[in-house]
């Protein structure tokens, strides 16, 4: 009695702690151009919560809607701060000034990080859960953070932000890590079926 109540118990927490895996770098979800969100309603609220989970478990501070296997345009973000968590539907970046040269690894690639330049500020518009149009000025990490989630829903990862030979080599690197068929097993021994020798 006791170990069937602690497994189910453990199903359901092994569920709740994880609603989502997050595909990786070959997947063929990271690179498509993702889908308006039409409807913001309850099932959305709850597919931002379960992500954000999934991102805490990580952990993460972003996690964009393809990253689940869901090509729609929204993704949910934490930075720590006294905001607390927050999602974008539909975001569109209006405007954007200034370079800034910063380290970023991606939920996507794990355990590799590379120096991105991007726009330091950036105007964002789009949507909330509740509907409501959000207008966001935002600077140095929200801003890396919104352009990076960003990229998620038109199919783009960090990798194309690099140039030269920093792309050739990072591209070898996610294709080795991510992609590489395994090693060839050994080839079976011939059998010779049914001959026995005297
Ligand atoms: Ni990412």
């Amino acid at each position: 009695m006791l170990g069937l109540r602690s497994t189910i118990d453990n199903a359901i927490l092994v569920n709740m702690a994880s609603p989502y895996e997050i595909r990786v770098f070959g997947d063929p979800v990271l690179r498509k151009v993702a889908e308006d969100v039409t409807e913001i309603d309850g099932s959305l609220v709850e597919l931002a919560n379960d992500m954000l989970t999934t991102m805490y478990e990580e952990p993460g501070i972003g996690l964009a809607a393809p990253q689940i296997g869901i090509s729609k345009r929204f993704f949910v973000y934490d930075l720590g701060d006294d905001e607390g968590p927050k999602a974008l539907v539909n975001p569109v970046i209006a405007e954007s000034d200034g370079e800034w040269l910063f380290e970023e690894g991606c939920l996507s690639v794990p355990g590799l990080h590379w120096e991105i330049l991007r726009p330091k500020q950036i105007h964002v518009v789009g949507y909330d859960l509740d509907g409501n149009e959000v207008s966001l000025e935002a600077d140095e990490l929200l801003s890396r953070l919104i352009q990076h989630e960003f990229d998620h829903l038109d199919g783009v990862l960090l990798v194309d932000h690099l140039e030269g030979d920093e792309r050739k080599a990072a591209m070898k690197t996610v294709r080795e890590l991510f992609i590489m068929p395994p090693e060839e097993p050994e080839p079976k021994k011939r059998l010779f079926g049914g001959l026995r020798l005297p």
